[in-house]
């Protein structure tokens, strides 16, 4: 079945052709980041209006680059949500009448479901039953998963999302917007261990999160140390970094164990972290349990992983109608 996917849910327009949920023929992703570079964040006026400049010439990209004519296709999936509800809408409007105009089935896919099955695009996938670990800019959780359809939460952020705090941060360092992958740079010239930062488990036999505490915490460090703290930007990266990556794996193998699965997805924005994938890695082998990681490119949001979850909502016979419409938060 080839389904040509759509994601417009925060500032990437993407489309992507993908083959039978696995097989990628085409994924291409056009960011605004150098348009919400200036303002510290996502604008979202600005991100919609981005998106419908955008959203034909990806589409037609990737149609070309996979070899596929619309004729070909068989069905489209579209992210319906959470995100940003005047970006959603506009992926959401345009596959809706993509769909339509063609007269073929299309489905509305929640995001979230999008990122655990990034995991599946590439050449090693976790077997069933597994526990994902989804980190990104809007959304921190961990998920059981023992099918392709049946993804469980079991435990959320309270406050910030991992890369919220990671963006927030940067902010906080003037090291630019977005600011995941500068931490992670940086922080390769600091010392992990020379400021110690608050590790916030909450309740520890639970699942959810909270990274707020983190984020004050350096904000007051940097207050208190306002003359000198420039000479110790990468330390501060490095001990804030430690911090958040010490908690994820931690509660990510917790989980692993209390549901006895013996594999680990890392997805979303924040697992292109190297220090993430590199102590998860580590400290899941101690455990016996094997972590698979999508590359970079699968990492951050794309429409791959929205044709690749769309590909089993079809297959279970679940067809969006023209009535559907975008939804802005999960739950
Ligand atoms: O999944 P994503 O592209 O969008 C959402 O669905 O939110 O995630 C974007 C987030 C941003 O907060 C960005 O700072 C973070 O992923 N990120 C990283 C890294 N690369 C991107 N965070 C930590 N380390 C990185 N290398
Ligand atoms: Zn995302």
């Amino acid at each position: 079945m080839l389904i040509l996917g759509i994601e417009s849910s925060c500032d990437e327009t993407a489309a992507a052709v993908v083959e039978n949920g696995t097989r990628v023929l085409s994924s291409v992703v056009a960011s605004q980041v150098e348009v919400h570079h200036a303002y510290g964040g996502v604008v979202p006026e600005l991100a919609s209006r981005k998106h419908i400049e955008a959203i034909v010439p990806v589409t037609s990209q990737a149609l070309t680059e996979a070899h596929i004519s619309l004729g070909e296709l068989d069905a489209l999936a579209v992210t319906r949500g959470p995100g940003l509800v005047g970006a959603l809408l506009v992926g959401f409007s345009f596959g809706k009448a993509c769909a339509f105009s063609l007269g073929i089935p299309w489905v509305g896919v929640n995001h979230l479901e999008g990122h655990v099955h990034s995991v599946f695009l590439e050449g090693d996938p976790p077997p069933f039953p597994f526990i994902a670990l989804l980190v990104s800019g809007g959304h921190t959780g961990i998920y059981h998963v023992t099918a392709p359809m049946a993804v469980e939460l079991m435990g959320q952020t309270r406050d910030d999302a991992a890369g919220e705090a990671f963006d927030k941060v940067s902010k906080m360092l003037d090291l630019g917007y977005p600011g995941g992958g500068m931490i992670d740079h940086i922080a390769k010239n600091g010392d992990p261990g020379a400021i110690r930062f608050p590790r916030s488990y909450l309740d520890r036999s639970g699942f959810d999160f909270s990274f707020s505490g983190i984020k004050t915490a350096v904000q007051r460090y940097i207050a208190k140390h306002r003359d000198d703290y420039q000479k110790r930007i990468g330390d501060i990266a490095a001990g804030f970094q430690e911090a958040v990556v010490e908690v994820l794996t931690d509660k990510a193998i917790e989980a692993a164990s209390r549901k006895g699965c013996r594999h680990i997805a890392l997805v979303g924005g924040v697992a292109a972290n190297s220090r993430l994938r590199e102590k998860l890695r580590q400290h899941a082998a101690e455990y016996s349990v094997k972590v698979h990681i999508p590359s970079h490119k699968f990492c951050g949001d794309n429409a791959a992983m929205i044709a690749a979850a769309g590909y089993h909502y079809l297959k279970a016979g679940i067809v969006a109608q023209l009535k559907d419409d975008a939804f802005s938060r999960a739950g």
